[in-house]
């Protein structure tokens, strides 16, 4: 262990403050070596008081996203041993698909700091900036047929908002069907994609990806009135690494009860669905027509009622639903 990391251990387990003294003696270094470490640290973005006859104070630590991290906060789970973290990639869907489709098993889980080429549904971008946000991609490999998984977005959902609500003390809403709302704008969306044996017509894998938005502060115009963060929305800071290794142990108990989830998880995404009892609008290509969200059904489908009376299941994918006052 270098000087550096045995002086961050040492505030990191402190009640209190520690003189200078107290940590050289502890340490056996000079006063000269610790106050070089605490300076590398503060360089690091852990934020370090310290006061006249006070001692060093851990105020702040810089959100880091390692494979350590994520491991450490898995303790032991049998995913944390598949989960590759990198600075930079283009997807981590992509990248996810690609190990896949090299025959990466279930839980293989790609995170990224930052992307340069994030994707959304229906061929949008997803904003990935670096240090700000959390872009993960889990493979899963039900033994189903696709019609059999239909569900699976609205459940992955459903994990998402535990998962965010265990770490930032907020249960997200959800927007029908894949995006995660904390007020009335977006804080995640989500984005699966699947990929069928040809012969058997059987899922070969799922890639479940999720991006959400962390520390943001600001957004690009285009998305500024519809985005939102943890930071913005609860004024607090959330360890990417904590929220991804509740975000996995969540897909690994989803994966463990597909095909079809548990029952009690389809009630729960109705009941955290924000679109259900609002005036949405349904845009198909380049038509678009006004109706009631009435409710979701077993299969994940919003089902609406035109203002003829006449009802529609819709599935997710195959159109985009607006709110009529706003992005919810
Ligand atoms: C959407 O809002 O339309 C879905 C956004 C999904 C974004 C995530 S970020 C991690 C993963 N990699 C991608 O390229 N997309 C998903």
């Amino acid at each position: 262990m270098s000087t550096k990391e045995a002086v961050l251990q040492l505030l990191q387990r402190a009640q209190g403050d520690l003189s200078g003294e107290q940590l050289s003696q502890q340490l056996g270094l000079s006063r000269a070596a610790v106050w070089k470490a605490v300076r590398a640290l503060r360089a690091e973005g852990y934020d370090i008081a310290a006061g006249t006859n006070r001692g060093y104070r851990l105020t702040a630590q810089p959100d880091v996203l390692t494979r350590e991290a994520v491991a450490e906060a898995l303790a032991g789970h049998p995913w944390a041993q598949r989960v590759t973290v990198c600075q930079s990639v283009d997807s981590t869907n992509r990248m996810a698909r690609q190990m896949a489709a090299q025959g990466a098993p279930s839980g293989t889980c790609v995170i990224a700091d930052r992307q340069t080429a994030g994707r959304g549904r229906r061929g949008r971008s997803f904003y990935s900036p670096p240090g700000e946000g959390l872009y993960m991609s889990v493979v899963l490999r039900p033994r189903a047929l696709p019609e059999e998984i239909m569900n699976l977005t609205a459940l992955v959902a459903v994990g998402a908002c535990d998962a965010v609500e265990a770490v930032c003390g907020e249960r997200p809403g959800i927007k029908w069907t894949n995006d995660l709302v904390l007020g009335t704008k977006k804080l995640a969306g989500i984005l699966t994609e699947l990929s069928i044996i040809a012969e058997t017509r059987e899922v070969e894998y799922v890639v479940v990806g999720i991006g959400v938005n962390c520390a943001q502060t600001q957004f690009p115009e285009d998305i500024r009135d519809v985005a939102t963060s943890i930071w913005l929305h609860t004024g607090r800071r959330a360890a990417r690494a904590r929220l991804a290794a509740a975000l996995l142990r969540a897909f690994a108990r989803l994966d463990a009860q597909l095909p079809g989830g548990c029952a009690e998880d389809m009630a729960r995404f109705r009941a955290g669905c924000v679109t259900l009892g609002r005036r949405v609008t349904i845009l198909r290509g380049d038509s678009s027509r006004e109706a009631l969200a009435e409710d979701v059904a077993p299969d994940g489908a919003l089902i609406v009622r035109y203002d003829d009376g006449t009802q529609e299941h819709i599935a997710s994918g195959e159109v985009s639903v607006r709110g009529l006052y706003g992005y919810v």
